[in-house]
């Protein structure tokens, strides 16, 4: 069974937490914080202070898409307790100036990768040794609700054959239809398919049991 994250971007703020308890009694594992600094990507969605002041009980993956990571670190591990302490991993992207990434991954917090649709494993290949997971886009980083692109695949078969110990996740464009295509060792994040469904301890199922 393949683990499922589900991503909190799609959600009103005006129903934030009562979606966050309803999803926790679907049995959702995990939660997937998109941050996003109008500059990487071209949008803006939460900031740290915001998702400390909710309550979670499912472990956080962190999805930093923004160009100086290392500054939300340090406030990850200096000022924002909630999220440190419930803390599964930060993923920050490749495509981020080579000393900024360095520097963030030397923090002491799970860091872990992801990579943009036009990243290629081997421009990835020396940084897969520093990381246990990596997250693979299904989309260009921005907005939830895109088509997932099948050619991403392609990276899952050579990175699961270079490292087969590394947790692969695909985050972008999963739904009933897409999980079909994906390999049962590559676990998922969700958040306009869940976010649309009246039964969601059955969506949850079709993404981690297919
Ligand atoms: C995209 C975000 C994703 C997004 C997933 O920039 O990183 O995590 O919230 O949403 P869906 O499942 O709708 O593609
Ligand atoms: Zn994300």
């Amino acid at each position: 069974m393949r683990k499922v994250a589900a991503s909190i971007l799609g959600f009103s703020v005006l129903t934030m937490q009562e979606r966050i308890i309803a999803f926790e009694k679907a049995g959702i594992e995990y939660w997937h914080l998109d941050i996003m600094d109008l500059n990487f990507v071209p949008n803006l969605s939460f900031g740290l202070q915001y998702l400390d002041s909710l309550s979670f009980t499912c472990p956080l993956q962190v999805h930093l898409m923004v160009n100086q990571p290392s500054i939300l670190c340090e406030q990850i591990l200096h000022k924002f307790s909630n999220l440190r302490e419930n803390l599964d991993c930060v993923f920050v992207h490749s495509s981020i100036d080579r000393s900024e990434l360095e520097k963030t991954l030397e923090f002491d917090l799970p860091i872990a990768l992801a990579i943009n649709p036009e990243v290629q494993v081997e421009d990835v290949k020396d940084l897969l040794d520093k990381v246990g997971k990596v997250l693979i886009m299904g989309v260009n980083p921005g907005f939830g609700g895109q088509r997932f692109m099948s050619s991403v695949l392609e990276k899952v078969i050579k990175i699961k054959a270079l490292k087969p110990d590394l947790e692969l996740w695909i985050d972008g464009g999963i739904n009933a239809e897409t999980i079909l295509e994906i390999p049962e060792y590559v676990n998922v994040v969700s958040g306009s398919y869940l976010n649309k469904l009246d039964n969601l301890e059955e969506g949850i199922s079709v993404l981690s049991k297919t």
